[in-house]
């Protein structure tokens, strides 16, 4: 049975985001498991195999298994309480898997490693899966150690390619999901970082607040990196057409952004 399992930040998926903590942790891992969510997170394990591939030595042996990621129900025909009862069931299932296959692992196979896109402080389950393993084990006296290495996350690197700070002086920044945003927007939250936003949800504030800047980033940390800022009013249609385009190439689009009022 392990003793270890390791949480680490990858960044955008581009090797030069790896912190050194990152790299030399990398480097003690047996077992990376990824989750395999279907095609269009292939090129995601793919990125993770680059990462392996461009930092850990080669006299280093480690395998990277991928889990099958049990099927998430309809998210967003979901209302907020069936939306949260329908992650922490994904939840569940995501906790059983990974202990059938940390549980059969080798006992050569001490150290198991979660490689986490960007970090996995933001919008990521991988550290409530870890916590539930561990205490699972821990129940039956098994203690297994584990950690969390940072990353560069989607946020920090949309505000460095803007060249910005998230927030203004002493002044908060609120960080939130495309789900929930025009419901809670209230310029008081100050500035908004917004993920996880399938539709553009900062649309429907263009009219309502006139004012509002956007400072817009997608495929952050990679060849294909989009960038767009500007007034919301002015640049939405832009934005709305950059992204569409984008979709229609790569399949997919992976966006944040920065609304701040004036
Ligand atoms: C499941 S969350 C993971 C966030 C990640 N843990 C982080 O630290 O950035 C996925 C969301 O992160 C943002 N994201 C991830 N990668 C991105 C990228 N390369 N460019 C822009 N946004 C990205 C998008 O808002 C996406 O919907």
């Amino acid at each position: 049975m392990i003793s270890r399992v390791r949480i680490i930040g990858i960044g955008m998926g581009n090797p030069t985001h790896l912190t050194g903590e990152a790299v030399a942790a990398l480097g003690t891992v047996d077992v990376f498991l990824v989750a395999d969510k279907g095609e269009r997170a292939s090129d995601l394990v793919t990125a993770r195999q680059a990462i392996c591939d461009a930092v850990i030595p080669a006299d280093r042996p480690y395998r990277l298994v991928e889990v099958p990621d049990p099927k998430r129900g309809p998210d967003a025909e979901r209302d907020s309480a069936a939306y949260g009862d329908g992650v922490r069931d994904w939840h569940a299932a995501r906790v059983a898997t990974y202990a059938e296959v940390i549980e059969s692992l080798g006992d050569a196979e001490q150290t198991v490693g979660f490689l986490v896109w960007g970090d996995p402080a933001f919008y990521d389950s991988t550290i409530r899966i870890v916590d539930a393993l561990v205490a699972r084990w821990a129940t039956s006296g098994h203690y297994v150690d584990h950690d969390v290495i940072a990353g560069i996350s989607a946020p920090q690197l949309l505000a460095a390619r803007h060249r910005i700070t998230l927030n203004r002086i002493g002044s908060p920044v609120h960080i939130t999901t495309g789900r929930r945003l025009v419901e809670e927007y209230d310029p008081g939250l100050g500035d908004v970082v917004v993920m996880l936003d399938g539709h553009l949800a900062c649309a429907a504030l263009a009219e309502r607040h006139p004012g509002l800047e956007l400072f817009w980033g997608a495929y952050l940390g990679t060849p294909d990196e989009l960038l767009v800022s500007g007034r919301l009013h002015d640049v939405i249609e832009q934005v709305r057409q950059v992204r569409a385009a984008a979709r229609e190439r790569h399949g997919w689009v992976m966006d944040t952004y920065l609304l701040r009022s004036p």
